[in-house]
């Protein structure tokens, strides 16, 4: 059966805003080169989004974690089932992520990254949903900060579901 989507965020809406983003991180690392990490698979639309709208170099790398735990308690461990490719000492790394929810994948991502000594470090979301928050995380930018309600689309899954849509939706 299908499932009944709401729109929370447009298509247009979501454009306009990865692309203002973009605009101010390409002004922020001008004259450098900005390597992008994505978190997989939520952040591969937004990424793909913002890194053709930069005007700066733009590398890129991808990781995937996982967390134990299901629904909504959570062991609060996150496992790495796919590590970095590229070694980040030195370089100016942009962590990139669909959503922040309560924190505690980003939190442990950054504190994995700063491990690596990277010249610089930064986390930018798509959304936020800041009344979730547990863990706490030093976003340099999101995109939209939204109510507590679970959202598709633009990357974010329900059961693997509904990334392609390119807007942000609410399951009914
Ligand atoms: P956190 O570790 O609790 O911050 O959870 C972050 C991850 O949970 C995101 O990368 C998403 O994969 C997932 N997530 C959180 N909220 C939503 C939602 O509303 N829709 C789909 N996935 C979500
Ligand atoms: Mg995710």
């Amino acid at each position: 059966m299908d499932d009944k989507i709401g729109v929370l965020i447009s298509e247009e809406a979501v454009e306009n805003r990865i692309k203002e983003m973009a605009e101010q991180l390409s002004k922020k690392y001008r004259g450098g080169t900005v390597h992008l990490i994505g978190i997989l698979k939520g952040s591969i639309m937004f990424l793909a989004s913002l890194s053709r709208y930069m005007t700066v170099p733009v590398t890129m790398d991808f990781i995937a974690v996982s967390s134990y735990g299901s629904g909504t308690v959570s062991s609060g461990e996150i496992k790495m089932k796919k590590d970095l490719d590229q070694d980040i000492e030195g370089r100016d790394v942009i962590i990139v992520e669909d959503i922040l929810d309560s924190g505690r994948t980003l939190s442990h991502v950054v504190e994995y990254m700063k491990t690596k000594n990277p010249q610089s470090l930064k986390v930018v979301t798509l959304l936020d949903k800041p009344d979730r928050r547990e863990f706490e995380v030093d976003l340099e930018m999101t995109g939209f900060q939204i109510p507590d309600r679970f959202v598709v689309g633009y990357g974010l899954d329900y059961a693997e579901k509904y990334r392609n849509l390119p807007y942000i939706g609410v399951l009914d």
